[in-house]
This record gives C-alpha cells, sequence and structure tokens, in this order.
C-alpha cells in the first residue's frame, strides 16, 4: 500500500459473549493474508487471549513443520491496572493508538473485541470502518441488539450493544467524518429449516433497517471452523498441509468467501483475483 493511505480497519464485536468473534477474526485474518494482503491483528480482549494464543499457535506451526503460510503482525492490548478511571482510559487510549500506528504499514488491520462492554472495546469499535457482529441464531443473542416483543415479535427498542454502536459511529464521524459499515454475520447455523431460523430472519432484516446494519447469511454450525485452533491453522490453510477437502469443508470456505464479498472493500484494496 502506499505510504500515504491508511489501513483499513475491520472489528469484530459483540456485547454478548460466545457469539463467535474470535472465530470470524481467524479467519477473516487468513483469508486477507492469503489474498496477499499486509494484515495487522489486534486482540484488546488480551485477558482471555484468544486472538493471541491462535496467532502465537500459527508461529509455533511455522517453526516446527517448515510450513509455508502467511502471518498477521500481532498486538495484545491489556486493560489498565491504574485505580483512576480517567488515567486507566487515557493510558488504554495511548496503546491503543500506538498499536495502530504500529500497523501502520498493513493493508488491513483485524481487531478482536471481548463479550463485554469495556473502555478498549469501545475505543475498538469507534476507529471500525467495518464491524462485524456475529449472532448466533438464538433469541437469547437478539436479545442484546433489540428487545423484541414475545408474542407478536415486533421490535420494542434497541438494546445495549446497538446502542453503544450507535454511540461509537458518532465518535467516529465527530473524530474523522468517517462512517462505520455494521454487518451483523448469523453464526452456527443449523443445517436443517426450522421455525426459529424463520423468526430470526423475519426480525433481524426488520431490524437491519431500523439501527442502521446490513445482514450476511454467515457460517453454519461446522466442526472445520473449530477444529485446527491448536494448530493456529484456518480451511484456508489446508493446501499448504495436504489435507483434503470434505463437501463440508467446500462449504465452509464458500461461506468465508461470501464474506469477505460482502465486505465490499474499497476499490483500491481490491484483489478480487487473487487466491
Ligand atoms: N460456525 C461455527 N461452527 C462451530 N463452532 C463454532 C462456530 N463459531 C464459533 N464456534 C465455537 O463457539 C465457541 C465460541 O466461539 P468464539 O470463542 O469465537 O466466540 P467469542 O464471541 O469470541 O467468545 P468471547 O465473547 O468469549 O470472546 C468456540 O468454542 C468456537 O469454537
Ligand atoms: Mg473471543
Amino acid at each position: 500500500m502506499s505510504s500515504e493511505s491508511k489501513p483499513y480497519i475491520i472489528v469484530l464485536g459483540n456485547e454478548k459473549g460466545g457469539t463467535g468473534k474470535s472465530t470470524v477474526t481467524m479467519h477473516v485474518i487468513t483469508a486477507l493474508l492469503w489474498k496477499g494482503y499486509q494484515v495487522g491483528s489486534i486482540d484488546v480482549d488480551a485477558r482471555q487471549g484468544t486472538l493471541s494464543r491462535y496467532v502465537e499457535n500459527r508461529h509455533h506451526r511455522v517453526k516446527e513443520s517448515n510450513l509455508s503460510i502467511p502471518l498477521p503482525q500481532h498486538t495484545a492490548i491489556y486493560k489498565s491496572t491504574l485505580d483512576n478511571v480517567t488515567e486507566a482510559e487515557q493510558e488504554e487510549e495511548a496503546n491503543f493508538t500506538q498499536a495502530l500506528t504500529q500497523h501502520q504499514n498493513c493493508d488491513f488491520i483485524v481487531i478482536d473485541t471481548p463479550g463485554s462492554d469495556t473502555h478498549l472495546s469501545r475505543l475498538a469499535h469507534s476507529y471500525a470502518d467495518t464491524l462485524i457482529t456475529p449472532l448466533n441464531d438464538s433469541f437469547i443473542d437478539l436479545d442484546m441488539l433489540v428487545r423484541v416483543d414475545p408474542d407478536s415479535l415486533n421490535i420494542l427498542r434497541p438494546s445495549t450493544y446497538s446502542e453503544m454502536v450507535w454511540d461509537q459511529k458518532k465518535h467516529r464521524a465527530m473524530r474523522d467524518g468517517g462512517k462505520i459499515d455494521w454487518i451483523v454475520l448469523r453464526n452456527r447455523l443449523a443445517s436443517i429449516h426450522s421455525r426459529n431460523r424463520e423468526e430470526m430472519e423475519r426480525v433481524l432484516s426488520a431490524l437491519a433497517k431500523r439501527i442502521g446494519f446490513r445482514l450476511m447469511p454467515g457460517f453454519g454450525e461446522r466442526v472445520i471452523f473449530r477444529e485446527l485452533f491448536l494448530t493456529g491453522l484456518t480451511l484456508l490453510d489446508m493446501r499448504e498441509t495436504g489435507t483434503p477437502m470434505t463437501l463440508s469443508h467446500l462449504a465452509a470456505k464458500q461461506e468465508l468467501t461470501a464474506l469477505l464479498e460482502g465486505l465490499n472493500l474499497p476499490k483500491s484494496l481490491d484483489r478480487s483475483q487473487a487466491a
């Protein structure tokens, strides 16, 4: 990339825990790496450290087996231990902006955030060019985005997380006039059709227009999305390891390709012809 252009920032966020933020982060990072981009990765959930461990595992794998697979430049940011809230927030902000500066040479920076409301997470959201919110296909998870009437399933009002995203959109606009493209990605979709799935579809489609996100079909419930964590690999690295692909792997790859295409990356970064 040219020295003047800034890295494009993708943030994975949802205040609900266990919705697939870290899983989707690892897959987006490897997909971008295999397209030949320079990718910076930042873990602002360093206490849990799922993404940091994944990157560590990937480095270990490269060292141990001489695999030729691309690696991101990684930074983990810990919550400040200062007692004074203002000072703690200032320290976190300084560490966060320093991490962004460290990755200035990258085409992309992909940031994993915790499943809770923290200052670092809010800060990361406010820097997003694209925010991806994975959501399990369950009304428990939907509750973090919106309150619905239990009988009619009509939308009553946006919930905590949607309000937080709205605030960060305003922060972003005030800082540099930029916009956050918010994508909600359904995750762990069951292969069988169900009434729950249909109702989720209906409520999410109505909600997308009302609170301003784009809805993506997302990832199915698939073993391949979780089984390679310890090896630091994803399904996109299987060509290098010589592992044969099953139909489920191909379907997973298609889901990931659809996500990457749906990101509508800026034209200057478009490498749709690459692997
Ligand atoms: N599409 C999928 N298919 C199968 N398993 C999945 C899928 N997505 C996520 N998982 C599994 O669901 C669990 C939660 O995923 P993950 O850790 O990525 O969520 P998270 O949102 O990062 O959680 P936290 O909020 O705790 O950081 C993990 O065990 C992961 O392997
Ligand atoms: Mg996580």
